[in-house]
C-alpha cells in the first residue's frame, strides 16, 4: 500500500530535528527509521536531494520529492506539526501520543491508529498549502481558485493558501487510486481522507476593504487555513466519537463502502455507513494503563488531583510530592523608576500516578 508507506513514515519518521524539538534522546527505539549516518546519504549536488534521501519514501514518492525542491523541507514540517499537535491533544490522556510503541500501534486498527493517520495527512495538507503560499515550492504558488479576485489579491500582495494544489498533490503523492482490498487498507484511506477534509473545511475566505474611509470600493479576498490547533481539536473530537467498522461491502466495480456500528450504542437501529468526516476503527483499544508494546503505561505521569488522577492512574492511586518554589511578590513601584519585589516561598504539590 503506497498510502501506508508515506503516512506510516510520517507518523514514525523522527529526524534529528524533531527529536531534539521534543526533547527526545534518540534512544526511543526508532531503529526502523532510515539511518542518518553518512553512509546512507551519498553527497549529492543539491541539498534537497539529500533531504529526500533522509525520508522514508516509496520509490515514486522519492522521485516526486527530488523533482520538487522544497518538498522535503515541507514534509519535515508536516512531521513536526503532526507530532506536536498529537501530543498536545492527548496531553492528559492515558495514551499521550508518545513515540514509544507507535510502530505497534500503526500495525493495528485502533482509534489511536485512526487519529495518527488523520493528523498526519492533515498536517501534510496544511504544510503543503502553506509552503505554496509562502513561495517555498517551485511548482505551486498562491491559491488560484477562479471564484476569487486573485489578480487583485496579487496586486495587494495578499496570497491565499493553496489548498487545491496541496490536496491534488497529496493524492498523487499517496497514490490513493490503488485502493487496497483488505479492510484495514480501506480504513486507513478513509482516515487519511478525514484528515484532508478537516483542513479543507477549515478554509476561510477573508476579505479586506479598500477605498476612501472604508467605503469598500475595492475588496480583496483570499483564502486562509485555520490554525492547525483548530484542525487538531476537531480531529480529537472525531477520535472521541470514532465509529467502529464491522465490515466493508463487496462491490465488483472496485468501489466498496465501510459498514459501521451506530455512533450511539444506545440506539438499536441497523448498521450505518460512516460519514466522510467520521474517524473509523476496527478494534477496541487496550487501556494503556500498564506498559505494553503500545505505550509505557501511566506510572509516573503527573496528574491533577481534581480532574485527572483517578482516570489517568487507572485506580492505582497517586503519589503526592511537595516542593518549595520561590516567586516574586509584594511588588511596588519605587520613585523613580524601578519595581521592588520580595521573594516569597510557596509550597507546590505534584501528583503522579503510582506504579
Ligand atoms: C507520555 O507518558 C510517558 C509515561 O507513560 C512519559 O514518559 C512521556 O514523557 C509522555 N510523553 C509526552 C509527550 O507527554
Amino acid at each position: 500500500m503506497r498510502s501506508r508507506t508515506l503516512l506510516a513514515a510520517l507518523c514514525l519518521s523522527l529526524l534529528p530535528v524533531s527529536a531534539a524539538y521534543f526533547g527526545l534522546t534518540g534512544k526511543e527505539g526508532l531503529t526502523h527509521l532510515p539511518s542518518l549516518g553518512p553512509s546512507t546519504n551519498p553527497a549529492q549536488g543539491k541539498a534537497h536531494l539529500k533531504q529526500c534521501d533522509l525520508l522514508k519514501l516509496s520509490r515514486k514518492q522519492k522521485r516526486l520529492c527530488q523533482r520538487e525542491p522544497g518538498l522535503a523541507e515541507t514534509l519535515r514540517d508536516a512531521v513536526r506539526l503532526s507530532v506536536m499537535e498529537c501530543q498536545y491533544q492527548f496531553l492528559g490522556e492515558r495514551w499521550n501520543c508518545s513515540l514509544d510503541g507507535r510502530t505497534s500501534l500503526l500495525k493495528r486498527g485502533l482509534k489511536e491508529t485512526a487519529f495518527l493517520y488523520a493528523v498526519s495527512s492533515a498536517a501534510l495538507t496544511h504544510s503543503l498549502a502553506r509552503a505554496c503560499s509562502a513561495g517555498r515550492m517551485e511548482r505551486c504558488t498562491c491559491d488560484d481558485s477562479p471564484d476569487l479576485e486573485n489578480r487583485k489579491a496579487w496586486q495587494w500582495g495578499v496570497c491565499g493558501d493553496n489548498l487545491k494544489y496541496s490536496t491534488k498533490f497529496l493524492k498523487k503523492f499517496l497514490g490513493q487510486k490503488k485502493i487496497g482490498k483488505d479492510l484495514r487498507a480501506k480504513v486507513d484511506i478513509h482516515n487519511t481522507n478525514v484528515g484532508i477534509k478537516a483542513v479543507k473545511n477549515g478554509l476561510k475566505t477573508t476579505c479586506k476593504c479598500h477605498g476612501v474611509s472604508g467605503s469598500c470600493a475595492v475588496r480583496t479576498c483570499w483564502k486562509q487555513l485555520s490554525p492547525f490547533h483548530e484542525t487538531g481539536r476537531i480531529l480529537k473530537l472525531r477520535y472521541d466519537d470514532a465509529v467502529k467498522i464491522l465490515s466493508a461491502t463487496n462491490d465488483a466495480v472496485g468501489h466498496s463502502e465501510l459498514v459501521g456500528t451506530q455512533r450511539h450504542s444506545h440506539s438499536h437501529s441497523s448498521p450505518a455507513t460512516p460519514r466522510p468526516t467520521d474517524l473509523v476503527y476496527v478494534e477496541d483499544s487496550p487501556s494503556f494503563c500498564r506498559p505494553s508494546k503500545y505505550s509505557l503505561g501511566t506510572a509516573g505521569r503527573t496528574c491533577s488531583r481534581e480532574a485527572s488522577c483517578d482516570g489517568l492512574c487507572c485506580g492505582r492511586g497517586y503519589n503526592t510530592q511537595s516542593r518549595m518554589v520561590t516567586f516574586s511578590c509584594h511588588c511596588q513601584v519605587r520613585w523613580c523608576c524601578y519595581v521592588e519585589c520580595q521573594q516569597c516561598m510557596q509550597e507546590e504539590v505534584i501528583y503522579s500516578c503510582k506504579q
